[in-house]
């Protein structure tokens, strides 16, 4: 299937070209012979695949590591199509894993993990966040969704994008070394309307990026709403908390909630609240003050509007800078987006051991997952998260990694 990228020449910055060169790369190579390129251990001197364990019905997951001319490496499996780690440098240029997640497929399909389900790392699908009740109403029909989340239906239900296998192609290319994902959902899936092919292509630049471009085609109406949800601990995963991290959001807007964390339908301005990251603030500076929104989320686990101005739907616009002091780390998120959830990593308690042996405690990762706003399928106002037949859905988010000694303006 051709993907149709010449709708957004209009903006085209190189970058931009270079991606959309990555990803024609990608689908002719596709076309040459996909079996070709699964059986091929390695593609080239950036990518190599290794297999990565086996699903409890015998099918095959891999690992494609992916590494920059700079050294960055990111290992991702098609399961769930989940970062499973993402080594940076630091100041000194001394690289570390700042993902959160695990070294084996066991430990990701343990009913540990399932129960404590933070999604690390993971593909969202098809609707990120929480849709009110698992309910939502299109063209005359209700549809019921899983009540994965109290009475809520959270991140595409029990088997979401973030469960499946995806079928993987990575390759080679002047915009840097990726992999596409692809995975049809089938209409019905999760109770959602629609057969869904869509599809996740992660591109790592020599620019010291992380480009992810989000594509999907449906039969039947359908909410869509992809998110990637990686935590990030900038110290390296495994360090203590994120609190000390300074965060910038260009957001002067969030959706607050109630009590299950459905939003209200309020739009309100973060003045004055602990929720202004206009300026870049330490997350843990205002995370204990005494605030209704605060404890619903049990901390920061909000949606926030982002500044478009009169950005065109399909350019990035900044979304948020994560600056860590100690090893000068940083991260600064683009997006086409128009929200951004900002989860300071309130649920996780120390239950679940990382890769360097370490307990995740309570807020040692912070997630900022790129999306339209929470519960859109029942709430009119907000932008629509609607995708029809004949339409194409598609959204960018790109991470810029880089260390620098102060977070200067
Ligand atoms: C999102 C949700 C949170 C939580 C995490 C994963 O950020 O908003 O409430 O579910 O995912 O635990």
């Amino acid at each position: 299937m051709p993907l149709m990228y010449s709708q957004r020449l209009r903006n085209g910055s190189p970058l931009l070209l270079g991606a959309i060169a990555a990803v024609l790369l990608a689908n002719t190579a596709q076309a040459q012979s996909s079996s070709e390129a699964s059986a091929s251990s390695s593609v080239g001197s950036g990518i190599q695949t290794s297999v990565f364990g086996h699903l409890p019905d015998g099918r095959q997951v891999d690992v494609y590591q992916l590494t920059n001319a700079n050294g960055i490496e990111l290992r991702v499996t098609n399961y769930g199509g989940i970062i499973l780690s993402l080594k940076t440098p630091d100041m000194d240029g001394k690289f570390d894993d700042i993902a959160l997640g695990f070294d084996s497929l066991e430990a990701y399909l343990s009913d540990e993990y399932r129960q404590a389900n933070p999604y690390f790392g993971a593909i969202i699908g098809r609707y990120g966040n929480r849709i009110a009740g698992g309910q939502f109403s299109l063209d005359g029909e209700t549809y019921s969704l899983a009540t994965n989340d109290g009475s809520n239906h959270l991140h595409g239900g029990d088997q979401g994008f973030d469960k499946v296998l995806w079928q993987a192609e990575p390759f080679e290319s002047d915009a840097g070394n990726g992999l596409v994902l692809r995975y049809t959902s089938e209409d019905g899936e999760e109770g959602y309307p629609g057969k869904l092919e869509s599809e996740v292509t992660y591109t790592l630049t020599d620019n010291d990026e992380l480009m992810v471009d989000y594509r999907a085609v449906t039969d039947k109406a359908t909410p869509i709403n992809l998110t990637q949800h990686s935590y990030f601990n900038l110290k390296g995963e495994g360090s203590d908390t994120i609190l000390d991290h300074q965060l910038m959001l260009n957001a002067p807007e969030f959706t607050p909630v109630n009590d299950t964390l459905i939003p209200t339908g309020e739009i309100r301005s973060v003045e004055g609240t602990p929720f202004d990251f206009t300026q870049a603030t330490p997350i843990g500076e205002r995370i204990e003050q005494e605030n209704e929104q605060l404890a619903f989320g049990g901390g920061y686990d909000h949606n926030f509007v982002l500044a478009r101005d009169n950005a065109a739907s399909d350019e990035l616009v900044l979304a948020a800078k994560v600056w860590e002091p100690q090893s000068g780390r940083l991260v600064e998120i683009t997006t086409t987006e128009p929200a951004i959830q900002f989860y300071s990593g309130n649920f996780l308690n120390g239950d679940l051991t990382g890769k360097q042996g370490q307990a995740y405690g309570h807020r040692s990762g912070f997630a900022l997952e790129t999306q339209h706003y929470p519960d859109s399928p029942n709430q009119e106002a907000f932008p629509s998260t609607i995708l029809e037949p004949g339409e194409t859905y598609r959204s960018r988010t790109v991470y810029r990694f880089s260390a620098q000694q102060d977070l200067g303006s």
